[in-house]
């Protein structure tokens, strides 16, 4: 770890980075915990600029919490459609139905209460409790985790215990919410993983990864496609996967109508060629489906629920 001395001027120095150069995001522009809580939970498995135009419309829809829990949840997944990840949805709403039930619709401050609903895990948990809540708590996701690892501890890919205490250490008291997201950004702009843009970066003068302490992998050396990839690399559903079907079958029912369809006829849709004998396989999938609570399924018909 850095001296308090280096330390002190590391933070300083990313917090003004921060100040002139943080990416412009609606997220960003708010303080109503609901807001923060969507843009976080969108934002975890989808990129910043998917996100953006989803959030907003999204907020349009359901501006408060209380009208998402009043929604039905065949609305909620309709007004998620094309994010993907669809059990994000029928989370968040599960989050705010929790909420306005159990807590008079006001969600907890505290990272650990946060956590305590259910659905919401313990990242969400610790970015709505500094972002929208001010607590002052580290938040690490892939970005920062990359981040912190290559200035405190020389590695791209840290242990999770190694960054988790390098990352408590590092915090400036009273700052959180900024130092955080100035993390993020430099995640997001300058420290990706292949060719990061070091001359730019506010932390290079601390950063034991561009001194070339620890690891060697910026100096030149070619790292396989697959080392570049995990953990970072959210894999797409690929076609035949049991996710690519779940995605097709949810997509379909989003342009069915509320009574939904018969499930001979989300089969045939859904797989080309598709028989007598996919039907155990696609019952096996429904019933996933509505266990996830994606689904409904009433006699031989199926709808969103
Ligand atoms: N990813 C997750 N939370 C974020 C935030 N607040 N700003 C930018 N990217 C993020």
């Amino acid at each position: 770890m850095l001296t308090s001395d280096s330390l002190g001027q590391l933070q300083e120095r990313v917090l003004e980075w921060y100040a002139a150069h943080q990416r412009d995001l609606p997220w960003r522009k708010t303080q109503d915990p609901y807001a923060i809580l969507v843009s976080e939970v969108m934002l975890q498995q989808t990129q910043v600029e998917r996100v953006i135009p989803k959030y907003l419309e999204f907020l349009q829809r359901f501006p408060t919490l209380e009208a998402l829990a009043e929604a039905t949840p065949a609305e909620v997944i309709r007004a998620w459609s094309p994010l993907g990840y669809n059990q994000r949805a029928v989370r968040v709403q599960a989050i705010a139905r929790q909420v306005t039930e159990d807590s008079h619709g006001r969600l907890p401050h505290e990272a650990a209460s946060l956590a305590r609903l259910k659905g919401l895990g313990p990242y969400t948990a610790a970015a709505v409790a500094c972002f929208a809540f001010g607590v002052q708590g580290p938040v690490v996701d892939t970005n920062v985790r990359r981040v912190l690892g290559r200035i405190l501890l020389g590695q791209t890919r840290p242990a999770p215990k190694a960054v988790a205490q390098a990352a408590r250490e590092a915090l400036p008291q009273g700052r959180a919410s900024e130092w955080n997201q100035a993390l993020m950004d430099i995640g997001a702009t300058l420290c990706a993983i292949n060719d990061p843009r070091c001359l730019l970066c506010p932390a290079r003068p601390w950063c034991r990864w561009a001194a070339g302490e620890g690891e060697t992998d910026h100096q030149g050396k070619a790292q396989t496609l697959a080392e570049t990839r995990a953990p970072y690399w959210v894999q797409p559903p690929f076609k035949g996967s049991s996710r690519y079907y779940r995605g097709r079958i949810v997509d379909y029912l989003r342009s069915a109508s509320a009574g939904g369809v018969p499930q001979a006829e989300v089969g045939a849709v859904i797989k080309e060629g598709f028989t007598q004998e996919d039907i155990p396989w696609l019952e096996a999938l429904l019933s996933g489906l509505e266990r996830d609570g994606l689904v409904r399924r009433e006699g031989e018909r199926v709808r969103l629920p």
